[in-house]
């Protein structure tokens, strides 16, 4: 039941950071994997790391009106999508007064209006078929106020309420919506995010009470489980995997 056998998943961002764990656990479960981002030469990298089980497609996820040729041409060479793992995101720190309109709608477009296109491209297709798994990543920033990050706040809060909304319009038909939240994982962003700000890195470890970085491995495990038979009854959840920092003091 917690294995992916026979199924094939689409993981958005997949060459990189929790993206490239979330695929290689998945493989590792043994289920097949499509990883797409922007630029052909990390994907492939990424592909030849993974093995015959994974595969690339060149796309931008902000590209809307591409989404529905990305999942036909997956589907028609590999098979039919039972899995997608809204994975790529990005993210911005600066102080909300300096924020612009442009800049804010960078970040939503591509953490929300993208996530919500896919879905309902991948979710037409599953609700024909009375299957599939989808999978969103938020983030602690849904959970709790941080600084500096506006638009990445409130692009995973949308993300939240999507889960609870798709969760209403596709559960009948057999197909699963749920969030997986990560507290401060090592990757690339939170490097970026983290680096030049000490003070922001000890606040974040201070209130982790397991007082320690996740790795994107934790997210990649995961999201084995609620994409398996083994959360079959689960729909509508937002899984905080956070060494505790969510209930933190
Ligand atoms: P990352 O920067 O290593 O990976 C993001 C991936 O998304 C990259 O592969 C990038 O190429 C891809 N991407 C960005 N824009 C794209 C676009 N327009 N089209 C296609 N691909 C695009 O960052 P990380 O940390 O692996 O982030 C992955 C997800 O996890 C994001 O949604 C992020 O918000 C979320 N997250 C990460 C946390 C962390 O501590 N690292 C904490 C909470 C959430």
């Amino acid at each position: 039941m917690f294995r992916l056998e026979q199924k094939l998943a689409l993981i958005t961002g997949g060459g990189s950071g929790i993206g490239f764990a979330i695929a290689q656990k998945m493989v590792e479960a043994g289920g097949q994997v499509v990883i797409t981002g922007r630029r052909e030469e990390p994907l492939k990298e990424a592909v030849a790391q993974l093995g015959s089980q994974a595969h690339y497609v060149v796309n931008d996820v902000t590209d809307l009106a591409n989404l529905e040729n990305l999942v036909e041409t997956i589907e028609t060479q590999w098979g039919t999508i039972d899995i997608l793992v809204n994975n790529a995101g990005i993210n911005m720190k600066k102080p909300a007064l300096e924020v612009s309109d442009e800049e804010f709608h960078r970040i939503i477009h591509t953490n929300l209006n993208a996530v919500f296109a896919l879905t309902r491209t991948c979710g037409k297709r599953m609700v024909a078929r009375k299957s599939g798994s989808i999978l969103m990543i938020s983030s602690m920033a849904a959970y709790y106020g941080i600084d500096r990050v506006p638009a990445y706040s409130a692009s995973k809060h949308g993300v939240e309420g999507l889960v609870k909304s798709l969760t209403m319009d596709f559960s009948p038909h057999q197909v699963r919506v749920n969030a997986i939240a990560p507290g401060f994982i090592e990757t690339a962003m939170m490097q970026t995010a983290m680096n030049s700000d000490p003070s922001r890195m000890n606040k974040a470890l201070d209130r982790t009470p397991m007082g320690t970085w996740g790795k994107p491995e934790d997210i990649g495990l995961a999201a084995v489980f609620l994409s398996s038979d083994a959360a079959k009854y689960i729909t509508g959840v937002s899984l905080p995997v956070d060494g505790g920092n969510s209930i933190g003091f």
